[in-house]
């Protein structure tokens, strides 16, 4: 019911003291190591699959922990920790909170430099002109987790590769990249071996 779900937020709000300046106290949304989020046990995109609720009862659903391909998801079963997904700063996050929630399973931001509190991993990348850095909050990603990284472009492979280098740091477990859009004649996907890189449209 609504208190709830109330509640389901409140627990998943943190507060930082001085962030990003002095004299700020600012609330921070994550996805806690134990997540409230509901265990959802039969997500399965075919709306007339047995398990798809409400189930016919006897319903096992095929036994897979991560998605296959973007246009070919299959399902995802949630562990007692589910697997997250992480998107990018600031585009991915078009993407990444949407799937989340089509698959029941927590969402975590790999934010530009600055913009999260506490303890964070960082790591930087080459731009066009410049550089960038990418952060993690250290406590957002267990090792062992297993989580899919999506944004909406591939271009270079800078930005990519940097959130790839952050989970890693993390010790979790890569099990694809999504992005929307790969350019292919800018071989970003090279940066990105050995990961699984799933692209919708490419574009010469
Ligand atoms: C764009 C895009 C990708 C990145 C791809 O992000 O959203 O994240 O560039 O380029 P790359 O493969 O050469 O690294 P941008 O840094 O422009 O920021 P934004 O998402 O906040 O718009
Ligand atoms: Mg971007």
């Amino acid at each position: 019911d609504y208190q709830q779900k109330e509640e389901l937020l409140r627990v998943s709000i943190r507060e930082f003291s001085d962030f990003p300046s002095p004299g700020i106290l600012f609330s921070n949304h994550y996805t806690p190591a134990k997540s409230p989020l509901p265990q959802l046990n039969h997500l399965h995109p075919q709306l007339n699959h047995p398990c798809t609720p409400p189930a016919k009862s006897p319903c096992t659903p095929p036994q897979l922990n991560h998605f296959t391909t973007f246009r070919q998801i299959t399902h995802t079963i949630p562990q007692l920790n589910p697997p997250p997904t992480e998107s990018i700063d600031s585009r991915g996050f078009l993407f990444g909170p949407a799937l989340a929630q089509r698959f029941g399973i927590g969402f975590i931001m790999i934010r530009k430099k600055g913009k999260l509190p506490g303890p964070t991993e960082s790591v930087s990348y080459t731009l066009e002109y410049g550089k960038a850095e990418l952060e993690v909050q250290k406590d957002a990603v267990h090792p062992g987790q297993k989580v899919v990284i999506i944004d909406d472009l591939l271009a270079t492979g800078g930005t990519l590769s940097a959130a790839c280098e952050l989970i890693k740091r993390r010790q979790a477990e890569i099990l694809d990249c999504l992005v929307l859009i790969e350019l292919l004649s800018l071989h970003g996907a090279d940066k990105l071996k050995p990961y699984r890189t799933h692209s919708l449209l490419k574009y010469d």
